[in-house]
């Protein structure tokens, strides 16, 4: 990473990246490949950004790997998505403990298959005591299913007599949606060129830095990550207030 050279406020390495793991359909095309090739290809560049975060002391890497609306596709990609994440799983859990790195899955579990399900809860346990870096997969994942949910924790809540409605605050649907745990993410990364979040963090993604990239997910290599943490080094993150206000807030810390 360069730092940079401008006298603006400037902020630090994230602490939390989310990434929208987009482009392996269209990496596959330009190669006369199946879509799979390019899922697996993804697969690989999902492993060099987990070394990469972790070489550079993030703390959290959230990526996206399937959205709620995923189901959607033809069920043969379905079928083969499933069949990686399950392959995947059961490859990398010796390399995450290696490496200090805890693994998350984020999202409606209960809609995959009951091995599935078994592999996931095995791969957390087994890297739950891993503290050099929080890796959270979001899988079957939606912005809205998320927030609908926390809302229906608190709903039970106030049915069963443990907290009234007037009790609910912004922290306190916070604290019952996914990566409550977490520092909201800093930064958020959308490969393969479009610009939009697809349903992905809504809540948590208030005042991420976001930053799109032209190249497709099996190419975003460590130059490309490198590029994102520099771009995202050189913003001023204002939070609502005036750019003088920050400078003294930071200048007092
Ligand atoms: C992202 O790549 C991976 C998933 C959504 C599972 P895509 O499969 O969306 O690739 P493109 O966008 O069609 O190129
Ligand atoms: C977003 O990519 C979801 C994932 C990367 C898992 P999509 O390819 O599904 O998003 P859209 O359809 O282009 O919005
Ligand atoms: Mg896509």
């Amino acid at each position: 990473m360069t730092g940079t050279d401008t006298n603006q406020v400037l902020v630090g390495l994230p602490r939390h990246v989310a990434i929208i793991m987009d482009g392996n359909g269209r990496w596959a095309k330009q190669r006369g490949k199946s879509r799979t090739f390019g899922h697996k290809a993804g697969a690989s560049a999902v492993r060099r950004a987990v070394a990469f975060a972790r070489r550079n002391g993030i703390e959290a890497l959230t990526l996206f790997a399937f959205s709620s609306e995923n189901w959607g596709r033809p069920s043969a990609e379905v079928t083969v998505l499933m069949e990686l994440f399950i392959n995947v799983l059961k490859r990398e859990v010796p390399q995450l403990n290696k490496n200090g790195v805890r693994l998350r899955i984020i999202g409606d579990t209960s809609r995959f298959s009951r091995r599935l399900q078994e592999h996931i809860t095995k791969a957390e346990a087994a890297t739950a005591g891993n503290t050099d870096l929080v890796l959270n997969v979001a899988a079957n994942y939606g912005g809205r299913w998320d927030i609908v949910n926390g809302c229906q924790t608190l709903a039970k809540k106030v049915l069963a007599g443990e907290i009234n409605p007037e009790d609910i605050t912004e922290d306190t649907l916070g604290s019952v949606i996914s990566l409550a745990d977490v520092a909201p993410p800093d930064l958020l990364i959308r490969t393969g060129g479009d610009m939009r979040v697809s349903n992905f963090l809504l809540w948590q993604l208030a005042y991420a830095e976001l930053y799109f990239a032209e190249v497709l997910w099996p190419d975003f290599d460590d130059h490309a990550f490198a590029e994102a943490i520099d771009c995202f080094m050189r913003r001023e993150r204002r939070f609502g207030l005036t750019s003088e206000q920050r400078e003294q807030m930071l200048a007092s810390t």
